[in-house]
């Protein structure tokens, strides 16, 4: 009987290879390197984003690879540095101790291998031992195996926090080890973790007639994965392939994250044709089973996709996504970058619901704090020094005799972003049609948000290109893009009846 190569084996190997690479990096690797390094010069700093991660150059889309490792939070993301269109995907690479403050890395992986030439697509990562593991997709697309379609499978690169190293028996995961059934094009975003000494990899695919599912695999050293079934098939109708999965426990609950494409709108869930929803259930490792008790859209935003978790030191569960949705044009790519992410999330559960709160970092970047108690707004209000594009604004509303009441951002003479309070409807509306964003397609959205006492409160983070709006303490969250010309930046309040509001408001400026 042949005997199965050791963790221990592999990670021995993993090291000298990291040695190697560091020595030799690929002809990839050092091409995009030298091209991110000669080209950032010529970006213009001031029109990025101060508190939220974007590429150095070129285009980014999913995080990737969420995960602590040696004293600090290690972020990879989708990477096509060249242009400022999707491409041949490599990994960037950030690290932060705080989640607001990136440092940027050199990218670690490039698409190099045969398994891997049409791209390195998404994965997560984990530490080992003192390495840091990262498992993703290759996506390929190799004649010479008679496959003359792309397909996808799963590798692992091992590093030290710095460089990074493919292992030598890569793909890890082939496509004869797919069940029956299984489409090999859509086998992809592998989420890594371990549990009772094994590790497990939740892989995202789509069955045969085209229904989105969850496969669980098994490893004990990383390179062999036994097939344990199919977590989750979508019985649900919602959307059709399944991306970009996450899976954790949170509060007693297994918590799984999904990105389906192509979802069918309801009322107000789903409208962004490819959107994200978060499960809370429970996972049988035994049968390989997950079964979930509810589901819901994760943002009601315009602009959020393939979220990503880890857990921090202190033992808090944090959320990153793109603040993106695919099929849309992204005006930022006149400024020689496209694509951001999400201010990072704190996640609880509170009466069978996600909550979502902004990591509590980001207080301590607060300056210039303005007080407005009860302001009563009926017409137009302007507030001194309430206006900018790196805000925050913490508003509680009192709308006991109102229909509704509207708060207009990023205002200019002739352009503004409105999050407007439909009391009767007890919906939340975010609109940008008349941003001036450019941005083709859809542009408005809405948000059940409930009033609790006649009340509603909203946290509104504006950062030069978007807008985050969490509501009530984090039970609803929209996310959107805004790429209004800069220098728009007056705050309006707007209300037909009397509405009377708590207004405070900081600046996140100097990050
Ligand atoms: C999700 C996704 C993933 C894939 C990656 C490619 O946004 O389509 O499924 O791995 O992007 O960049």
């Amino acid at each position: 009987m042949q005997t199965r190569i050791t963790l221990e084996q592999v990670l021995e190997n993993a090291k000298k290879d990291i040695r190697r690479k560091k020595d030799n990096p690929s002809e990839s690797l050092k091409t995009a390197l030298t091209y991110i390094n000669n080209e950032k010069a010529n970006i213009n700093e001031c029109c990025k984003p101060t508190y939220h991660l974007t590429g150095e150059v070129g285009w980014i889309n999913d995080p990737n690879g969420f995960s602590y490792y040696n004293d600090e939070y290690h972020l990879f993301y989708q990477y096509h540095p060249y242009d400022t269109k999707w491409g041949p995907m490599h990994w960037g690479h950030a690290v932060t101790k705080d989640f607001i403050k990136w440092k940027q890395w050199p990218v670690a992986i490039a698409p190099d291998k045969f398994y891997d030439q049409e791209g390195c697509f998404s994965g997560t990562g984990l530490q080992v031992e003192d390495l840091h593991v990262l498992m993703y997709t290759g996506n390929t697309n190799k004649e010479s195996e008679g496959l003359s379609t792309t397909y996808q499978v799963q590798c692992i690169a091992v590093g030290d926090g710095n460089t990074y190293s493919k292992l030598e028996s890569n793909p890890v995961i082939r496509i004869n080890e797919l069940p029956s059934q299984c489409s090999i094009s859509d086998f992809r975003d592998p989420k890594i973790w371990k549990k009772d000494n094994l590790f497990y990899a939740a892989i995202a695919n789509k069955y045969t007639d085209g229904r989105g599912q969850i496969l669980l695999y098994r490893s004990d050293n990383l390179l062999n994965w036994d097939y344990r079934g199919v977590l989750l098939r979508n019985e649900m109708q919602i959307g059709d392939m399944w991306e970009c999965p996450d899976i954790f426990e949170l509060d007693g609950k297994d918590i799984l994250l999904i990105s389906p494409q192509d979802m069918i709108k309801e009322e107000y869930r789903f409208h962004n044709n490819d959107g994200t929803i978060y499960m809370i259930g429970n996972l049988d490792y035994k049968q390989g089973k997950y079964d979930y008790n509810s589901y819901d859209e994760i943002d009601y935003g315009l602009d959020f996709y393939a979220p990503q978790t880890l857990e921090t030191l202190d033992g808090r569960r944090i959320m990153i996504a793109w603040m993106q949705a695919w099929k849309r044009n992204i005006p930022s790519d006149k400024l020689g970058w496209t694509g951001a992410m999400i201010l990072p999330r704190e996640l609880k559960i509170k009466e069978g619901k996600l909550i979502q709160l902004p990591v509590k970092e980001i207080e301590q970047y607060r300056k210039n704090e303005m007080v407005y108690k009860q302001v009563k707004v009926q017409g137009k209000v302007e507030l001194d020094e309430i206006k900018g594009r790196q805000v925050e604004l913490q508003i509680e509303v009192d709308v006991k005799s109102a229909a509704s009441f509207e708060i207009q951002l990023m205002k200019g003479e002739q352009t503004s972003t409105k999050a407007i309070y439909d009391v009767a409807r007890q919906i939340l509306i975010f609109d940008r049609t008349e941003s001036q964003s450019g941005i083709n397609g859809l542009n408005i959205r809405a948000m059940p948000v409930k009033l609790y006492d006649n009340k509603v409160t909203l946290r509104i983070f504006i950062d030069t290109f978007s807008i985050e709006i969490f509501a009530n303490d984090g039970e609803g969250t929209m996310s959107s893009t805004v790429y209004t010309e800069i220098g728009k930046d007056n705050i309006l309040f707007i209300s037909n009846d009397l509405v009377v509001m708590d207004i405070i408001k900081w600046d996140l400026l100097s990050i």
